[in-house]
């Protein structure tokens, strides 16, 4: 499959290793471009875009960055991707270490219905399950 993995943080970056590992063609983006992105492109395997050439042709993608940081996705980063492409969602909210207070959580929207409003695209919530701080990708790459 064509994956696109949004964010190539710890999770992303692990997400990107396995997927080319089990055969999968993965393009991965985070918000400061493909250069920056070298070192994680050399480990994994995966190709380095800019995030709308992620989500471009893709059978699934990965939005895999922080709750706070999703509202600044492009607006249109999804308009013309087939609502049969799959959107995993892997998030966790953390109001009090990183994201601040989302309002419309705390409001008492699920964390992942809120991620598909600002996205407009319904997403399945995979892989938050998974807890990945700063292992190297060696060791990460059993521990998904
Ligand atoms: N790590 C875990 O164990 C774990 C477990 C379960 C769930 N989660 C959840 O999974 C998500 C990712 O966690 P993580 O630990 O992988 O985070 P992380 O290591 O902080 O990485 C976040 C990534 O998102 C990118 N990013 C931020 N804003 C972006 C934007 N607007 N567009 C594109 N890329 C953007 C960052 O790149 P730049 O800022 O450089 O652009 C970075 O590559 C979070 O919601 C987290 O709560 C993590």
């Amino acid at each position: 499959m064509k994956i696109g993995i949004i964010g190539a943080g710890n999770i992303g970056s692990v997400l990107a290793l396995r997927f080319g590992e089990n055969g999968h063609e993965v393009r991965i983006a985070n918000s400061r471009g493909p250069a920056s992105l070298a070192d994680v492109a050399r480990e994994t395997g995966a190709t380095a875009v800019e995030a709308r050439e992620a989500v471009k042709d893709a059978d699934v993608v990965v939005v895999t960055i922080p709750e706070a940081k999703v509202p600044n996705l492009p607006k249109d980063l999804f308009a013309g991707v087939p609502a049969s492409v799959v959107v995993i969602d892997t998030g966790n909210y953390y109001p009090q270490q990183r994201d601040g207070r989302i309002e419309g959580i705390e409001k008492g929207t699920p964390e992942s219905r809120w991620v598909e409003q600002q996205i407009g695209r319904p997403v399945v919530k995979a892989f938050n399950n998974n807890y990945l701080y700063a292992v190297t990708l060696s060791r990460a790459r059993y521990m998904i």
